[in-house]
């Protein structure tokens, strides 16, 4: 099959936080990679900005280095003729003018403002950018996660960037929504008769969802002490996960039906609360240990800080309480120092009602479906069948295994590459609305509140093993165990 890439129209894209993690880290390369595939038009332009005081040439020297090797080097030079550098701070009015200038130059573009800064500067950049009326005509406005630190404050942030934003004009990006596998996630479900009618509590026995890295938190230890996994993670990606998992068909592929499909499974999460806290969550924090091979410190002096409470690991158990999933528990689990880096979800099967096999072939192995996010994205169905040859019939459970990589030959995208340009397209379906946010926080907040209110530390957890053993237990009460496979 030829693969074409969608043409994109000419569009402007500042990058507020230019020189940040994110920013150099993912989002330029993924531009990169656009451009390197023809969608980034002549025309174009994408403007860093930040407080550091550089200019045009001492941005891009700053890129030269970071992007070198992430693409065809040769190309590097013209892309980066397309960059630009301003220096602004969002709480001081100098140097605003003359950047709304430079992106009233071409009034006729798509205009993308990129919010990759703390979210306490959200409202004053949108401000600002209200001001001088860059908000008006085809512009867009993205919003990086965590969207506050509660409804509360997200409620404060979606207020104040609404003033000046229309919902339409803003797009609250969700990186996992983009990555390939959790699209498939649409396909299978949707594009085969085979899963749907054993998608239900009547056939499945539970749902893990794991999102293991091995990475510390290192130079970004000062975001991350004051969000933790929970609103890192699982307040925002693991629970889209969910929704894609668990939400009803909808009707089309619009952006709305998908997201009131969505919106439909947050509502419908039981909240955890009060005491409830302890019995289904467990927080946890790494300590020293081995990681990739290499010793590595602890949580806390990585951080300069012996005292933080804050948790880089998180296991819940979650029930939505519908009539498709009602009594079907999702497990799930995130953290910081895990031993491999793996993200993936598992549907796990109810064994058959009789086996025919008596007792010499062992208790029947449940199916599973597994779908890898990375690395090596693909997807496995887990099934028993006889073991090949003679020696009577014996039973073996063998994957049906397609790693997209060895599939296709194709090497696949970086999630943000396609939301980039989702942006520029006006394509909102992967993105989160306003009303999901809120919900998503709704649900995580009873359990903030009762891991504040008890005071307790997070377990210990030694960096490179898989959390602490609440963990493990969490799931082994229920007579359950985590995919081994991911172990
Ligand atoms: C980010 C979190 O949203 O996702 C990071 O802030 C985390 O803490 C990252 O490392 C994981 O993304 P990915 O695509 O590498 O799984």
């Amino acid at each position: 099959m030829t693969v074409t890439s969608q043409p994109v129209e000419s569009f402007d894209l500042v990058i507020f936080g230019g020189t940040g993690d994110l920013a150099v880290r993912k989002l330029l390369p993924a531009l990169f990679h656009r451009f390197l595939d023809g969608q980034i038009p002549a025309s174009s332009r994408i403007i860093g900005t930040a407080r550091e005081a550089l200019d045009d040439e001492g941005y891009r020297t700053q890129l030269r280095e970071a992007l070198a090797g992430s693409g065809d080097d040769t190309r590097l030079e013209p892309f980066l003729q397309q960059v630009h550098y301003r220096p602004l701070d969002a709480r001081k009015p100098e140097g605003w003018a003359d950047f709304a200038a430079l992106v009233g130059e071409q009034p006729d573009h798509v205009r993308v403002f990129y919010l990759s800064t703390s979210p306490e500067l959200f409202v004053d950049i949108c401000a600002r950018l209200g001001e001088y009326a860059l908000n008006e005509g085809a512009s867009r406005v993205v919003m990086e996660k965590p969207i506050g630190r509660d409804l509360t404050s997200a409620n404060q942030i979606n207020d104040a960037v609404g003033r000046v934003f229309s919902e339409s004009q803003t797009y609250r990006i969700d990186h996992y929504l983009g990555k390939e596998t959790v699209q498939n996630l649409l396909a299978l479900r949707f594009g085969n008769a085979l899963f749907e009618p054993l998608w239900n509590a009547g056939h499945i026995d539970h749902v893990q969802i794991t999102v293991a890295e091995t990475l510390g938190v290192g130079h970004r230890a000062a975001y991350y002490d004051r969000a933790g996994a929970l609103r890192d993670m699982l307040q925002n990606h693991m629970l889209q996960l969910l929704c894609m998992v668990a939400m009803e068909p909808p009707s089309s592929l619009s952006p709305d039906a998908v997201r009131d499909e969505k919106l439909k499974v947050l509502n419908s999460l039981l909240p955890i609360e009060g005491s409830q806290v302890a019995q289904y969550t467990v927080r946890g924090q790494y300590r020293a240990g081995v990681a990739d091979g290499a010793s590595v410190p602890g949580y806390l002096d990585e951080l300069g800080d012996a005292k933080s409470n804050t948790e880089t690991f998180v296991a819940l158990k979650a029930e939505i309480g519908n009539w498709r999933w009602a009594g079907v528990p999702f497990y799930l689990r995130t953290g910081k120092r895990l031993p491999h880096r793996v993200s993936e979800i598992v549907v796990a099967f109810k064994p058959v009602p009789h086996s025919i096999f008596g007792t010499a072939t062992g208790p029947l192995a449940q199916n599973r479906l597994v779908l890898r996010l990375q690395p090596d994205e693909g997807v496995k169905l887990w099934l028993t069948i006889k073991h090949p040859g003679p020696g009577g019939l014996r039973l073996r459970h063998v994957p049906l295994d397609m790693s997209f990589a060895e599939a296709f030959g194709v090497q696949q995208r970086d999630a943000y590459e396609r939301l980039l340009l989702d942006v520029v397209r006006g394509n909102p379906t992967l993105f989160m609305r306003r009303d999901e946010v809120e919900a998503a926080w709704r649900w995580a907040d009873p359990i903030l509140e009762a891991w504040a209110a008890g005071g307790e530390s997070p377990r210990p957890y030694a960096a490179g093993s898989w959390g602490p053993s609440a963990a493990v237990a969490l799931i082994e009460r229920d007579g359950r165990t985590w995919n081994e496979e991911s172990d």
